[in-house]
Parts: structure tokens; sequence; C-alpha cells
């Protein structure tokens, strides 16, 4: 009989790995984490303070993958971690309404009402929120509602948009879809895959011709509010604004996904963005995940009222969840949404360019091709002249150049998303310290990238 309970817990990455290989698909839990597209042993992490991680053999890194998203603060702020205690000490849950729930939406309503701009009635973003445990389960919901309300079967998504992993949404997907170069998953049926029509993205005339062709049988529009798991690629000034628009002209909804965008390009997610920026625009629905979790499992869909009041026990669309709106998790979330202030959203765009300025200014002065992609304080290094605007442009750089890249960065101890085709994550405990650190590795990861070769 095999035995696996050595008794002893790993003390180094590549024991940590074998051991994994062993019990798990692949040696994790989730696909990106296992280095395929760079090469090499994943780093297992044990701890993380502030701007810093640290790895099972006690190596400590500046990191720049912030869990992917939810570490706005930072990792273990005292905050936070105040209440989780608080909320550990009186149960992990209890599968009943609690009161840490109804203070979450209201803090998350509050954040998506912004004053008009006439001084008459506030903007709100959303009326009500549904909270669940995964950004895939409010996705997956959203796509549900939006084909309740609608009676419609269609769901049109972009190229290289990555909404999680449930059927209808894996179609040229972005994320490790695109890290591990495949089309799609295996096991989605035929019938459920061609009821999602994909386009590419910021294309005007693909979405007219998706709509021309279909729109009286398309039940939404999904998008990332600015997509990011292609690596960076923000929505041309105004495209969100004509996908609300058109999909209002043809009956549909849109779904605006800002799971990764809600709460860390502005207060107000990309939303609030883009409404600062005088390209203001409506989604029926929208979708949150990562940082209203606080870095706990937490996701939550929201919309206009009259569309969430169709989810049961009001509506006819089912939608359930043991944990939704754990106690616990729900405690983080609202530690976390308290603690990001104004400052915050002025410190992470700050330090972000401190990295990418310093980042591009070495490859640069090494010859190597790239360009810089933002939106709000998300950004990635793209290894082509220009940014991209949508898939088939990001796809088309010397993406060989990352695996080196990516290496002598964690060489010099700074943690980067292990795919090209991720966005780096800063957050409001990076200082001045932490930058230094990242700026001290960039000379050697530009000189790697330089010298990397294409595979043969
Ligand atoms: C934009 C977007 N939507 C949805 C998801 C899925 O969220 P989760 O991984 O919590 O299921 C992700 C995950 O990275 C995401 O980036």
């Amino acid at each position: 009989m095999t035995r696996f309970i050595s008794g002893r817990t790993p003390t180094t990455n590549a024991e940590a790995f074998e051991r994994a290989l062993a019990v798990t698909p692949g040696g994790v839990n989730s696909p990106v984490r296992a280095f395929r597209s760079v090469g090499g042993t994943p780093v297992f992490l044990q701890s993380g303070r502030g701007p810093y991680v640290t790895d099972v053999e006690g190596t400590e890194y500046v990191d720049l993958v912030g869990q992917w998203g939810p570490a706005l603060l930072g990792h273990a702020h005292p905050d936070v971690i105040a209440a989780a205690h608080a909320a550990v000490d009186r149960g992990l849950g209890f599968g009943a309404a609690s009161t840490g729930e109804v203070e979450l939406a209201e803090l998350v309503l509050d954040r998506l009402t912004l004053p008009a701009a006439d001084g008459g009635e506030p903007r709100r973003g959303i009326e009500k929120l549904r909270l669940m445990s995964t950004g895939t389960e409010a996705t997956m919901t959203a796509i549900r509602l939006a084909r309740g309300a609608t009676g419609r079967p269609l769901l049109v998504k972009f190229a290289g948009h990555y909404h999680g992993h449930s059927d209808s949404l894996l179609s040229e997907a972005g994320s490790g879809i695109a890290t591990l170069g495949i089309p799609g998953s295996a096991g989605i049926t035929p019938e459920t895959a061609a009821q999602t029509i994909v386009i590419p993205y910021n294309d005007e005339d693909a979405l007219a011709e998706v709509f021309a062709a279909h729109g009286d049988r398309i039940a939404a529009v999904i998008t990332e509010a600015a997509a990011a798991n292609m690596g960076v690629v923000p929505p041309k000034p105004g495209f969100n604004r004509l996908l609300a628009d058109t999909a209002r002209a043809h009956g549909a909804l849109l779904i605006a996904d800002e799971v990764m965008t809600g709460f860390r390009v502005s207060a107000a997610g990309w939303w609030g963005h883009e409404e600062a920026h005088g390209v203001a625009y409506d989604a029926d629905l929208t979708t949150f995940g990562k940082i209203i979790g606080g870095g706990l499992p937490l996701a939550g869909l929201g919309g206009r009222a009259e569309l969430l009041d169709l989810l049961a026990p009001l509506g006819p669309v089912y939608q359930a969840g043991t944990l939704s709106g754990n106690p616990v998790a729900v405690a983080t979330g609202a530690a976390m949404l308290r603690g990001a202030g104004g400052e915050v959203y002025e410190h992470l765009p700050r330090v972000a360019h401190a990295i990418a300025d310093g980042l591009s200014a070495a490859l640069s002065a090494e010859g190597v091709a790239h360009s810089v992609a933002w939106a709000g304080s998300q950004f990635s290094i793209f290894f082509r002249e220009s940014a991209p605007q949508n898939y088939a442009e990001a796809q088309a750089q010397e993406v060989w150049r990352f695996g080196p890249f990516f290496h002598a960065m964690l060489e010099h101890g700074v943690s980067l998303p292990p795919s090209v085709y991720e966005a780096w994550f800063v957050s409001a405990a990076h200082d001045d310290a932490a930058v230094e650190r990242v700026l001290a590795a960039a000379a050697p990861a530009a000189r790697a990238a330089a010298a990397a070769q294409p595979a043969r």
C-alpha cells in the first residue's frame, strides 16, 4: 500500500513540489501557479507581510502578485487580521443570515454611489448585491440571471477575457487558458459552447455585426470592465459605453466583470474610474470578487434592483451557497474596504509607475522591444513595441523573453505573476524600500530578457 502521510512539513520548494505532484494534479490547485509557461519549480509561500512574501525556504520576495488582486492593503494588514480574529472568535459560519453581510453590502453600495455632476440625483452603479464565494460563481450567476431576465440564450464575450471557469466562459479565455496556449477546455458540450459567441475586443465593427446577425437572441454581453487577463488591455475610451448602448438597443444586458478591477482601480472600480474620466457607462449587472473578500473567498453580483430581485427567493432564477456571505469573509472584506481610503488610490498609481518606469528604462537600455499597458494602477509589460488592443495583438509578442525575465526577477527577490498574460499588482504597503528592491532587480532581469532566445 502506498503511504503518503510523512508527518513532516516540506522545507524546500523542490521537496514541496515533488510531494504536491504526487497528490495534486500538476502539483497545484490553480493552473498558472504551476510555473508551466516560465518553467522551473514553483515557490511554495508560507507567509506574507506588507509588500513581502516568504517561501518555505525562508527566502523573502517583494510581491507583485498580491494574491492575484485581493491584497490591496498588503499582506496581513493589522486591521484586516484583527477583523478576521474577532469574527473567528464568534464562530466560523452559521449558514444563516448575519449582520456582517448587510454591512458589507451597504459599504459596497455606498462606494458605487457617486454624486451627479449637475448636482441632481446621485449616480448608482448597483442597487442590490447578492454575495457568494468566488468570482466564477458571480459571473456564472450573472449569465443565468441575464438569460432568465431576457428569455434569450446567447452570450457575447471577448477573446482574451477571463471570467472564471464556468462552461459558458472558457472559449478563447485569458488567464490560465492563455498561459497554457489552449483554445478552451475539454468537457464542455458543443451545445453549450455554441451559446457563447466570441468576438475581438475593442472592435466596434465586430460588435455591430454580431448584434446585426443575432441581436434578438443575445441575452448579454459580458466584458472585463478593463481587460487584465491577457495582460492589461484597457477598453478604448467610450467602448464600455458603446457596449451598454448597443446591448440596450437590442434588449440585451451588459455584464461588467469587476472581479479584478473592483475597488482597485478606484474606490468605485473601473466604473468609477471611467466616470471620473468623462466616459461614464451603466452596466446592468456587475460582478465583484477578490478585494471584496479582503483575501478570503467572497464575491458578489450587483445590479439594478429589478434584475437582482429575479433571484430566488423573490424570483425564478436560482442561486444559493452553503458558504455564501460567510461571516469571517464579510468581516475581512469590510475591514479592507474601510481601510482603503482616498490616499490608497493616490498611492497605488504612484508606486506602480515608479516600478514600471524603472523596468521600462532597464529594458530600453538593453534594447528589448517592449511596452507597458495600464488600467488605473494595474499594469503589465508586453514584449512588443506598442501596447495591444486585443487578444491577437497581446499574443503577437516575444513571449519567450518572459520566462528568463521572470526567473531573473525571482532570483533577485521579486515575485511576478508566472505568466506574461497576467496583470501585476501593487498595494498600499509597497513603500520606497520595496520599490528600490524591485528596481535593483531591473538591470539583471532586462539582461536576461535581452539574452533570451525563442524555443526551436
Ligand atoms: C475578471 C475576472 N473575473 C472572474 C474571475 C474568477 O474569479 P475566481 O478565481 O474567484 O473564481 C477572475 C479571476 O481571476 C477574473 O480576473
